[in-house]
């Protein structure tokens, strides 16, 4: 059945699939949003189903928590549970230091919240996302409607007395009206290019009038997953430096892209 998955959509698998086996009987968990967060998931409902393990999900987005409900997964609020012992999201790009980009689906703001409210987060990818110098990826950044336009004009002035090579700031669309997220804010997406310097980059953005928050996660990911299409699985620790690497069989798996497929 994993034949019929693209080999994007296999790495993202290989990643999804091995980053649940993290999960422990008894953990509140934190689930990311995006179509490699999407297979972990259904990889973790399937998981919480065989092993008959009893856990809680806090989820990133109305998406992702319609999706785990759905299949029969506990999901309760950021305050009910009000700290988690792991969080597994996907990421738009990453670097040596595991600082990435996230927001490309729009939930960078909850996630962002639910990441730094876990004991532990893990990222799940595919290799094409590892960047020498983030930046490639359009930076989202997340603002208030309330004259997001002179939001726009700041963010754009500041930048050019920062470490970055592009100052374009789009308002995200989606066909006519702008993006709203789930907090009804809307996202402008910085193209950037090349982002020398990250972490004084978000500070800036932050102290900005109208800026909610920045898709710049920085020394907030421990461990990342990086799936390849032939179910090879990296595993890089931030903390020990360790790096694995592992197999995933994709026939163990058939239950679940049949599910999908029906
Ligand atoms: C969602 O807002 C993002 O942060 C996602 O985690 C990111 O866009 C990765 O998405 P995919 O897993 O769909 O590539």
């Amino acid at each position: 059945m994993a034949e019929q998955l693209s080999p994007i959509d296999k790495a993202k698998f290989a990643a999804a699939r091995r980053a649940v086996d993290f999960v422990e009987d008894g953990m509140r968990v934190g689930l990311g949003t995006g179509s490699t967060a999407a297979w972990m998931v259904r990889c973790l409902a399937e998981t919480v189903r065989d092993a008959e393990m009893t856990i809680t999900t806090v989820a990133t987005s109305a998406r992702t928590a319609q999706l785990a409900r759905d299949l029969g997964l506990r999901v309760i609020g950021l305050d009910e549970a009000r700290w988690l012992d792991l969080t597994i999201d996907g990421a738009d790009e990453f670097d040596a230091d595991l600082t990435l980009i996230k927001g490309g689906g729009g939930a960078l703001l909850h996630e962002k919240i639910v990441a730094t409210a876990s004991d532990q987060m893990i990222v799940i990818t595919d290799a094409a996302k590892e960047v020498g110098t983030l930046g490639a990826f359009p930076l989202p950044v997340e603002v208030i409607p309330f004259g997001w336009q002179a939001t726009r004009a700041l963010i754009e002035e500041t930048l050019a007395s920062l470490d970055v090579m592009g100052q374009g700031a789009e308002l995200r669309m989606k066909g006519q009206a702008p993006v709203v997220t789930d907090e009804g804010n809307h996202i402008l997406d910085l193209d950037l290019k090349r982002i020398g310097n990250p972490r004084q980059l978000s500070l800036v953005l932050n102290q900005i009038p109208g800026v909610v928050e920045n898709g710049l996660f920085i020394d907030i990911c421990d461990r990342i997953v990086i799936g390849h299409p032939d179910g090879q699985v990296e595993l890089r620790d931030i903390a020990t430096g360790a790096v694995e690497r592992e197999h995933i069989d994709f026939s163990e798996s058939d239950n679940l892209f049949r599910d999908i497929a029906d």
